[in-house]
């Protein structure tokens, strides 16, 4: 469901056009208006009174003559416009487009000098429309009749910009990469093991000048990870470890490095789920999918930059071989884990990742995780937690997060807490001793495994899954592949 975004001072024959509208705008005064025909330019006039705009409904104008469509998106007040509402209105536009089986159409974008004509804000635009362009139908063989998508925009414009131009193609790329992130989330367990995922990141990443290489069992026990090894022991899923760098940086800069929590599904093993709880746990690969898909999007925005990502990969099931509640695990670092619960693995997974990117002398070091449930207890389902040792990380990140939609808010990252992740017969427990702070826990947790650098940890739970309203197809909502590719654009 590719989009092409196309450039041109007037629009094609007769294409449907989308008219942007704030709150009080009149129609017949849009910028599109006066390449309606003459008999066209009459309809609207006759039917433009009965239009109001305060709410978030399309109106989709037919023109009787030539049996063109207007669609009418509604902006809201100019006053409380941001990049965040414009890719909302244009997900809203391209859902609208796909039910009328509209495959292309025409949108008016400004270039007389406005705030918002930017390279950063067309990138919104562009992203949000190709997410509002996916489906995931590879399970699906329709019988009936197949949907509809947009297969290309017609940007118009009176002097095309360069800047704005950049921006809608480099939207395009992210908003691509979101959608594979979202593909590979949603693939079902069965389909998806850690080989699977392996073999999913070579395919995508090879081709881009990604170097891709996968640990095996054999190699993860002789780099003595015993926190992957333990959690996967229950699976007949072989683990591993998957290793991505891409150094287009200077010799000597750096490298930042992305860990995502690569569960391809979690069960809880012998502390296993209840059913309600099991039934998405096949998402439990986003953090990881979201990391191979950034920098899929690093290496296709061609990048000056070191990178690297980091996905332990296993499945997390009950069985005769399953690691105990009560084991102690012996990690990478030297440090053992006391196992309390086998349903909190992805801290246990992910303590080895973070010892493995010491290797790197790191800058940074970003770890993205479905990790706790009790983030999405306390956050709802619109921002992911963040948590970090350093304040202007903090702040950078809630920038990059208020800027592309992959919203982040913070939550406390303190000594005090350390108390509560202490082991009794193990170094540290990986689950806390009261049922308060889950999310605080399993961050505190990790903080253990990640004290020789700069560090950021995404609780991404909140953000696993789309939710009503947000005008994106159900299943993975595909955060933070825009946070993280702005992230690796801007730091
Ligand atoms: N993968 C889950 C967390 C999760 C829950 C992600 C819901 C997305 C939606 C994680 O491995 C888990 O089970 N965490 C436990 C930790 C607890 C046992 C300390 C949790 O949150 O209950
Ligand atoms: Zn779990
Ligand atoms: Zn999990």
């Amino acid at each position: 469901m590719p989009i092409r975004i196309t450039s041109h001072t007037k629009p094609a024959e007769r294409i449907p056009l989308v008219f942007f509208l704030f709150s009080g705008d009149d129609i017949a005064a849009h910028s599109l208006f006066h390449f309606l025909d003459r008999g066209e330019q009459e309809y609207v006039r006759k039917v433009k009174k009965d239009f109001d705009f305060k709410g978030k409904e399309v109106r989709v104008l037919f023109m009787p003559d030539t049996a063109r469509k207007v669609l009418c998106v509604p902006l809201g007040k100019k006053e409380d416009f941001s990049a965040i509402k414009a890719g909302l209105a244009t997900r809203i536009a391209v859902q609208a487009a796909r039910k009328e089986k509209i495959k292309k159409f025409a949108f008016w974008v400004s270039t007389t000098g406005g705030a918002r004509e930017t390279r950063d804000f067309y990138e919104v635009v562009a992203s949000n429309a190709v997410m509002a362009n996916f489906e995931f139908i590879k399970y699906k063989t329709f019988p009936d009749e197949k949907p509809t998508f947009v297969e290309e925009i017609q940007a118009i414009w009176r002097v095309p910009n360069a800047d704005i131009q950049e921006g809608l193609r480099r939207g395009v790329i992210v908003g691509e990469e979101t959608n594979t992130c979202r593909e590979l989330s949603n693939t079902p367990g069965g389909d998806m093991t850690p080989q699977a995922l392996a073999t999913h990141a070579e395919k995508a990443l090879r081709p881009l000048g990604v170097k891709v290489n996968v640990l095996s069992e054999g190699k993860m026990n002789s780099l003595g990870m015993g926190g992957v090894l333990g959690v996967a022991r229950g699976s007949d899923e072989p683990p591993r470890f998957i290793v991505m760098e891409y150094m287009k940086g200077a010799k000597k800069e750096k490298p930042v490095v992305l860990v995502g929590k690569g569960v391809t599904f979690d069960t809880g093993g012998l502390n296993l789920k209840p059913s309600a709880s099991i039934y998405e746990m096949h998402m439990d690969m986003s953090g990881g999918a979201a990391v191979i898909h950034a920098m899929a999007a690093a290496a296709r925005l061609k990048l000056k930059k070191n990178i690297v990502g980091l996905v332990p990969a296993v499945e997390n099931m009950p069985s005769g071989s399953s690691y105990r509640p009560g084991d102690v695990l012996k990690t990478m670092s030297g440090k053992t884990i006391e196992v309390l619960d086998t349903d909190a693995e992805g801290r246990v997974i992910l303590a080895d990742a973070l010892t493995y990117a010491k290797k790197y002398n790191p800058s940074l070091v970003v770890d993205v995780a479905t990790l706790t449930g009790a983030a999405v207890i306390a956050l709802g389902q619109r921002y992911s937690a963040l948590f970090t040792t350093e304040k202007k990380l903090e702040d950078a990140f809630r920038k990059f997060g208020d800027e592309t939609g992959d919203l982040v808010w913070p939550l406390p990252l303190s000594a005090d807490y350390e108390e509560d992740v202490r082991g009794t017969f193990g170094d540290v427990a990986n689950s806390g001793k009261t049922r308060y702070g889950g999310a605080i826990n399993g961050a505190v947790f990790l903080w253990q495994f990640a004290k020789d650098y700069p560090w950021v940890h995404l609780d991404i739970a909140p953000r696993m899954t789309s939710i009503e309203g947000e005008y994106l197809a159900k299943g993975a909502a595909g955060a933070p592949v825009r946070l993280l590719a702005r992230m690796l654009e801007e730091i």
